[in-house]
């Protein structure tokens, strides 16, 4: 029978995967609180198995205990100052404020991990799907919620749909490494009684999870946010007029400018060349946005096709 994973194991699997995601983003260091090395040292010293996974009740994670001044000192005595950027996407952030939003997202997946807000989700999941990509980056794709093959593994938009935006985002120049990528909901929307299929989140889960959202958001500061489908839409800016009536049309969501846009599933259904333009101008208005330069064969995409 296979063992149960408790959420001390989901902490430590998504921690660990965290870091993995950093280095190969080129973070070398964090910053750590003294609290945090000293109980670390306590327990190498002592040769101590780590504490034993609690099954009944795990803290909700304190908040931040390091400040930005703290982390501004111990990054200059590892690296001196100043410091160069770490990774491509945060070349207008000092070291020390990568290493603090580094540290504060690992903060917030950790919360996310072990969230039991939905007891009928946490029940149900096989992995909450945090996010995915490079935290610095200008652009964010946000969806509906995790499918089966996102649960499975963890990870946003891998399945059949997952597939073509990553085909979209490489078109546009990107890649999946260089975006960010996370949906309203973290856990996938359960279907009781059925071993398939997938239902649409109802508002009170996506009310529910908002909090991670928002503060995935402020954290990276994207320039952009592309809203994949209607649900991403009603959830970030509450709207339900349609997404082929806000598509192509720049919303705000608290000063960040949101492209709504078909949800790339609908783009699986769809045999219509015109449709997929149509989501093409609006990756091209959001690249025009960014400022990135679009080539005339990037501008002519599906352009005979649906003429
Ligand atoms: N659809 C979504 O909206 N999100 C995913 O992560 C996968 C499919």
């Amino acid at each position: 029978m296979p063992l149960m994973k408790t959420d001390w194991d989901v902490l430590v699997e998504g921690f660990l995967g965290h870091l993995e995601e950093l280095k190969e983003q080129g973070v070398r260091f964090l910053p750590v609180a003294p609290q945090t090395l000293a109980a670390l040292e306590a327990l190498s010293s002592k040769a101590r198995p780590l504490p034993p996974p609690s099954r009944t009740r795990i803290d909700p994670a304190p908040a931040l205990l390091l400040t930005p001044e703290k982390a501004q000192a111990a990054v200059a005595r590892i690296e001196g100052s100043p410091v160069a950027p770490l990774v491509p996407g945060a070349a207008n952030l000092s070291a020390v404020d990568q290493h603090t939003r580094a540290a504060a997202m690992a903060e917030l997946r950790g919360r996310a991990l072990v969230c039991r807000k939905c007891p009928h989700l946490a029940q149900s999941r096989k992995n909450v799907v945090f996010g995915i990509g490079d935290i610095h980056s200008p652009l964010m794709f946000v969806g509906e919620a995790p499918g089966a093959d996102e649960d499975a593994q963890g990870e946003p938009f891998v399945g059949a749909a997952g597939q073509l935006l990553t085909r979209m985002i490489r078109a546009m120049g990107f890649s999946r490494e260089t975006v960010y990528i996370a949906n309203i909901l973290k856990c996938r929307p359960d279907t009781p009684g059925q071993s398939f299929g997938n239902r649409k989140p109802t508002a009170e889960e996506m009310k529910t999870c908002a909090p991670y959202l928002l503060e995935q958001i402020g954290l990276i500061q994207p320039k952009v946010i592309v809203a994949l489908g209607a649900t991403a839409v009603e959830g970030l800016l509450g709207r339900r007029e349609g997404i082929s009536r806000l598509r192509g049309h720049f919303q705000d969501f608290r000063g960040t400018p949101v492209m709504p846009t078909y949800h790339p599933s609908y783009l699986l259904r769809s045999e219509s060349l015109a449709v997929k333009r149509q989501v093409w101008e609006d990756m091209l208005q959001v690249l025009e946005k960014l400022n990135v330069p679009i080539t005339e064969k990037q501008r002519n995409y599906f352009l005979k096709a649906s003429a």
